[in-house]
């Protein structure tokens, strides 16, 4: 009988990936680096998440992640269906009330017939909504670097601080920081060697692109993806992504995937994306509780 417990540390991010990777397939809303940057990627004060872990015979088999107020995630191992009721009844007592939001893929039919199941219903209200896209690392274009500028990946440690200046920059946000960075740097499957970024004339990064290398499935996931906006629109994401992308064909992957906004209100990731090659294969549908 599987156990609850709630995550206490980076080994418990570990064992949560192992079951992310155990169960991945194409039709899986969550890739193992979807678990180490979302849960890393802002410093411990910005991420009071709830999560819980529900354990068997020494492993994971399900997982509740509760990024309150509105955004319930989860994985349940097919082989426990039974742990379906208890996350959701966990993140019921989280929610105050309020309405449970879960997010699905619409190829995940065992898990929506499950939501179905226990009263949750399609949200009618659904205004944004993100595409989850495929590429193969057969035929692979050149980059084509602007002058001026040099591609590469990143020397560890020694380009934190221009590292997370760029991100910061392109997101036009400060959540991400060089403590939460070096974090992540640490976490598996972080590697340098497919965290690239464009360096200007002036030494600083202009554009980044990082992957995370799901070994076992031989599967990257782009996530994220960034231009400062002084740089943009010179081919500067296309030259750092497809450098990445050559990197990760190095690294033993066949395959690259990346959730853009697929909705109007946000197009221009989905364009990117799409020129270098990607094309949809499910998109998210969510559900309310
Ligand atoms: C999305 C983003 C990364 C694009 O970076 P960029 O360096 O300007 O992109 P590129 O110059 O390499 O453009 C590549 C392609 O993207 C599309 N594109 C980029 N900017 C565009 C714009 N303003 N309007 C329309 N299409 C655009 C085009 O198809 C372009 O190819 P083209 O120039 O041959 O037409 C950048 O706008 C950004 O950092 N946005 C904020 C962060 C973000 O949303 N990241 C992606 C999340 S998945």
């Amino acid at each position: 009988m599987a156990t609850m417990r709630a995550y206490a540390t980076g080994a418990d991010l570990r064992a949560m990936q192992e079951l992310t990777q155990r169960l991945w397939s194409v039709r899986s809303s969550y890739h193992v680096g979807d678990l180490a940057w979302g849960r890393l990627m802002y410093p411990p004060e910005l991420t009071e998440w709830p999560i819980a872990l529900w354990e068997d015979g020494g492993r994971v088999v399900a997982w509740g992640w509760a990024n309150l107020p509105g955004d319930f995630r989860l994985q349940v191992d097919p082989e426990h269906p039974e742990l379906m009721g208890e996350v959701l009844q966990w993140f019921k007592s989280l929610a105050d009330g309020q309405p449970v939001a879960i997010t699905t893929l619409d190829v995940e039919e065992g898990l929506r017939s499950a939501l179905a199941g226990y009263g949750y219903l399609q949200d009618p209200h659904e205004t944004a909504f993100f595409a989850h896209h495929r590429r193969s690392l057969r035929r692979l274009p050149d980059p084509v670097v602007p002058p001026g500028f040099v591609v590469r990946p990143v020397s560890g440690a020694a380009d934190l601080v221009r590292r997370v200046a760029v991100h910061r920059r392109s997101w036009n946000s400060t959540k991400v920081t060089e403590e939460s960075y070096r974090a992540l740097m640490g976490a598996w499957p972080y590697r340098a060697d497919l965290d690239w970024v464009a360096e200007g004339p002036d030494g600083e990064f202009a554009a980044s692109c990082l992957i995370w290398l799901d070994d076992q499935h031989r599967v990257g996931l782009i996530e994220p993806v960034g231009t400062v906006p002084e740089f943009r629109r010179q081919g500067l994401s296309r030259a750092v992504c497809l450098a990445a992308l050559h990197s990760l064909r190095d690294a033993g992957g066949s395959t690259a995937i990346v959730c853009p906004r697929g909705d109007t209100g946000y197009p221009i990731p989905q364009r990117l994306y799409r020129g270098m090659g990607f094309r949809r294969q499910a998109r998210t549908i969510p559900y309310l509780g």
